[in-house]
């Protein structure tokens, strides 16, 4: 992601979250937070290159922690966050992750399915974590990041 990405990038977080990033959040973790790496999706529609998801995730030590992950709801269950997903693993891992944690809302099934299908387990909950609604977060995590790539996960070895 560059700066140049913001509009379409804050586009899909405004229509993905309750609680959408500041614009100032996006340039920060760009250009302020040495631990931030943010990934974008982009697919050839029509003959125009367009943004239609991206990742977000803290590097700290060796720990990769998931900051925002969303796609273009008209692009949804294409397998997009899945690349994503997949892409920052690896690029984690390469970086020296050997584990991934995020949080998410317990209301928010399919984000809860992708996390397990790449292995994420329910590690804890934080009581009223979100604002908007004072819904809990579960708090997932992935250990071993160099074996889930052996086996397969990231384009394997
Ligand atoms: C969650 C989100 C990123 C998934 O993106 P996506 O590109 O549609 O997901 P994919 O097509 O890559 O699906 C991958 C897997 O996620 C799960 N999944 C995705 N959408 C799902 C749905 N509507 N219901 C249940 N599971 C779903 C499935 O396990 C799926 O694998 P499968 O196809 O083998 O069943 C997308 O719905 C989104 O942007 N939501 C709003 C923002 C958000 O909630 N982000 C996560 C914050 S923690």
């Amino acid at each position: 992601m560059t700066l140049d990405d913001l509009p379409a990038v804050m586009e899909i977080d405004r229509v993905s979250f309750a609680l959408p990033w500041p614009e100032r959040s996006f340039r920060f973790e760009l250009t302020g937070n040495d631990a931030s790496r943010l990934l974008v999706a982009e697919m050839l529609l029509g003959d125009q290159e367009r943004i239609v998801g991206y990742l977000g995730y803290w590097l700290l030590v060796d720990e990769m922690h998931i900051s925002t992950l969303a796609v273009l709801p008209e692009m949804r269950g294409r397998g997009i966050s899945e690349r994503l997903l997949e892409a920052g693993l690896e690029q984690a891992w390469i970086q020296g992750a050997e584990m991934s944690t995020l949080e998410v809302r317990p209301s928010n099934k399919a984000a809860i399915a992708l996390y397990r299908k790449y292995g994420f387990e329910l590690v804890g909950r934080r009581r009223a974590y979100y604002q908007d609604n004072n819904e809990d977060a579960l708090l997932m995590t992935l250990t071993g990041l160099s074996g889930w790539r052996r086996l397969g996960g990231g384009g394997g070895e």
